[in-house]
C-alpha cells in the first residue's frame, strides 16, 4: 500500500512516500533556515508563506524520487494536529487537493505519531509491543508507553522548556545559528563535559517529570558574565546535563513500568553522544533500544506515510472536512500532555 505522507508542521516542507508502513520509497524534506536566519527563531507567517511556496514542488519530488505518479498512490496522510497552525493548514490543504483528485482516503495524523512510528521504519519486523518512547524535539520531552497502535499511556513529561529548545537557545547565544542541536553536538565534542558543573533539575526526585529551565539560565547566564567563555567546554558540559536528566528519567521510568525496550524519537534523537549514552544503559540492563533512521529523526513526510498505515489499518480514513489544530490530544485514547488550557 503506497502512502504519500505530508509534514509541514513547523518549518520544514516535507513529503516521502512509504509502502506498507516499513518501507520508505522518498523522502523529501525543503528546510527553512535561511528564511527565518536573520530573525533567530521561527516566525509562523513566514513559514507558512515558505510552505505555500513549496509544497506542490516536494510533493512532485516525493513521487518522483519513488518513481510513481499521482494514479500509484492509495491514500495520503498528513499531520493535522501538533504544531504551528498556519504551517499545518498548507499541509492539510493539499493533502485534501490529492485525496479529491485521485479519490483515495485521506489520513489525518498527530505529528508527535508520525515521530514515534518512525522507529518501526525501514525495518523488517514490527517494534513489540509494549515499548517505552522518549520522544524529545524542540517543541516536546515526553515519556510514553506505547501500549498498541496509537495507544499511548503518558509516563513522563518537562515541566517547562523542551529538551531541543534549549540546544536551540543556547545555540542563539553563543551565535550558532538555527537548529542548535547539531551545531552545539559539534563545539561540544571539542569541549570538556566537566569543565562547567551545570544543574541537572529534579534528576534526584523520585518522580518522572523533567525540568530544563534552570538549566537553560545557567548555561546562558555562565555565557553572558564570562564572554571569553570557552564555548566548546560549554557546550561539552551543557549536553552532558541534558544527557544525564534524559538517561537517568528514562532508565527510572522503565524500571518502574518493568518496560524492556526503550525507542527514541524526534530530532534530538539524532544527538550521538545521548544515543550511546542511552545505549550504554540499555546494554548493562539487558534492555533493547531503539532508534529511528537518523533522516526520520527531524520532521518529515515519510513519518507520516508511516505511521499513516498503521493508523489507516486501526481506524480507517478521514472525512475532508478534518481541519488543522495547533494542540490536540494524542492517539486514541486522546491522552493530554499539555495544561488543558493550551488545547487549541
Ligand atoms: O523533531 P524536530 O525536527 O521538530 C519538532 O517536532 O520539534 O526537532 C527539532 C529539534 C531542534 O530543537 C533541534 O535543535 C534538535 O531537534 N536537534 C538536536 C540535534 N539535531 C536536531 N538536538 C541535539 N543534538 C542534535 N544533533
Ligand atoms: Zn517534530
Amino acid at each position: 500500500m503506497l502512502i504519500l505522507g505530508i509534514d509541514t508542521s513547523c518549518d520544514d516542507t516535507s513529503a516521502g512516500v512509504v509502502d506498507s508502513g516499513h518501507t520508505v520509497r522518498s523522502n523529501v524534506i525543503a528546510s527553512q533556515y535561511a528564511a527565518h536566519a536573520r530573525f533567530g527563531g521561527i516566525v509562523p507567517m513566514i513559514a507558512a508563506r515558505e510552505h505555500t511556496q513549496r509544497i506542490s514542488y516536494i510533493i512532485q519530488s516525493a513521487l518522483d524520487d519513488a518513481q510513481i505518479g499521482f494514479g500509484d498512490l492509495d491514500a495520503v496522510a498528513v499531520a493535522h494536529h501538533q504544531g504551528l497552525l498556519l504551517s499545518l493548514v498548507v499541509g492539510v490543504s493539499a493533502a485534501k487537493s490529492v485525496a479529491l483528485a485521485c479519490d483515495i482516503p485521506l489520513i489525518g495524523m498527530h505529528h508527535l505519531e508520525g515521530h514515534i512510528y518512525s522507529n518501526l521504519m525501514g525495518r523488517q519486523h514490527e517494534l513489540p509491543f509494549p515499548f517505552l518512547c522518549l520522544t524529545v524535539a524542540g517543541g516536546h520531552t515526553l515519556l510514553l508507553k506505547v501500549t498498541a497502535h496509537s495507544r499511548y499511556e503518558l509516563l513522563g513529561f518537562t515541566r517547562d522548556d523542551a529538551a531541543g529548545e534549549v540546544f536551540d537557545k543556547l545555540a542563539r547565544t553563543l551565535g550558532l545559528g538555527f537548529p542548535g542541536g547539531p551545531a552545539v553536538e559539534k563545539l561540544a565534542a571539542e569541549g570538556n563535559p566537566q569543565a562547567y558543573e551545570f544543574p541537572r533539575p529534579l534528576i534526584n526526585q523520585p518522580n518522572f517529570e523533567f525540568s530544563f529551565s534552570g538549566l537553560k539560565t545557567a548555561v546562558i547566564q555562565a555565557v553572558e558574565r564570562d564572554p571569553q567563555a570557552n564555548a566548546a567546554d560549554v557546550c561539552a558540559s551543557f549536553q552532558q546535563a541534558v544527557i544525564d536528566l534524559l538517561v537517568t528519567k528514562t532508565i527510572r521510568v522503565a524500571k518502574a513500568h518493568g518496560l524492556t525496550r526503550i525507542a527514541l524519537a524526534g530530532g534530538v534523537a539524532l544527538n550521538g553522544p545521548l544515543r550511546v549514552a542511552l545505549q550504554r544503559e540499555c546494554e548493562a540492563l539487558n534492555y533493547r533500544m531503539f532508534v529511528p533512521p537518523r533522516d526520520l529523526c527531524m520532521d518529515n513526510g515519510a513519518m507520516m506515510a508511516g505511521a499513516g498505515y498503521f493508523l489507516y489499518r486501526l481506524r480507517g480514513g478521514d472525512p475532508l472536512t478534518i481541519e488543522a489544530r495547533a494542540n490536540a490530544p494524542l492517539g486514541q485514547l486522546g491522552i493530554r500532555y499539555r495544561p488543558e488550557s493550551k488545547y487549541n
